[in-house]
């Protein structure tokens, strides 16, 4: 059977204490091989018999991916910091209406490639915005939406970067420097300091074999005790 989130105990949502479903998130600097964990967990979820939606930031829907294709087009050059940050914000505002609020109201398992902590660890803290500020940008677009649980792949500068450039051509924000990459590793982890609860932290200097189980632990953690 495909028990989907209602497993969950049904008074949950009679007291409107939250939505039936699950709004969990991955996310890492790029390179970090988080959507190769996020690939697996999809297919390990639905294996498991839930109800998984898989969507990704920027994009996930056909109005955020055109915007998608213009943000990360390589051959835009300056763009502002503030544009940036406000367009990863309506991509975010059309993604979270027409896909995830849904999928989480009809008790779904809603995984995500990157969600607002990206535009935090990124804008923020890569492109040196201030926190308020983006978070500000952000507010109405998420319309106080938050991930039940995040898994956050942390991986050194020097091995990102190999493997984006195994990847073949650099997006626009693929092409930043080393010091681009470290203020957004630090943004990630003063993330995850504040809400120790929401983050589970992956090392992601390891093989895709050695990574998975505690994806799958972390998974588990959270819808195992929902159920
Ligand atoms: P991806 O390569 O994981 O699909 O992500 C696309 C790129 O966009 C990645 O370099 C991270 C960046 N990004 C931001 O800078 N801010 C955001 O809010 C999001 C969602 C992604």
């Amino acid at each position: 059977d495909r028990p989907g989130c209602s497993r969950r105990t049904s008074t949950d949502h009679l007291v409107g204490a939250r939505d039936p479903g699950y709004f969990i998130t991955f996310e890492g600097g790029d390179g970090s091989g988080k959507s190769t964990q996020f690939s697996l967990a999809r297919d390990y979820l639905t294996r498991r018999g839930w109800d998984v939606i898989a969507s990704r930031e920027p994009g996930g829907c056909p109005i955020a991916e055109k915007i998608r294709d213009f943000v990360l087009d390589a051959d835009v050059e300056g763009m502002t910091a503030e544009c940036e940050a406000l367009l990863y914000a309506a991509a975010r505002a059309q993604h979270v209406r027409e896909v995830i609020r849904p999928a989480v109201a009809a008790g779904k398992l809603m995984l995500c490639d990157r969600f607002l902590d990206s535009s935090i660890a990124f804008q923020a803290y890569g492109r040196e915005l201030t926190e308020p500020a983006v978070r500000q940008i952000n507010a109405l677009a998420v319309d106080k939406l938050s991930p039940d649980l995040t898994l956050l792949y942390l991986l050194d500068a020097k091995t990102a970067r190999e493997r984006v450039l195994r990847g073949g051509a650099p997006d626009r924000i693929e092409r930043e420097g080393d010091a681009f990459v470290g203020r957004v590793r630090r943004g990630y982890e003063a993330l995850a300091q504040r809400e120790p609860d929401r983050f589970v932290l992956i090392d992601a200097a390891r093989s895709i074999e050695e990574i998975f189980p505690d994806t799958a632990r972390a998974l588990s953690g959270l819808i195992d005790r929902g159920s």
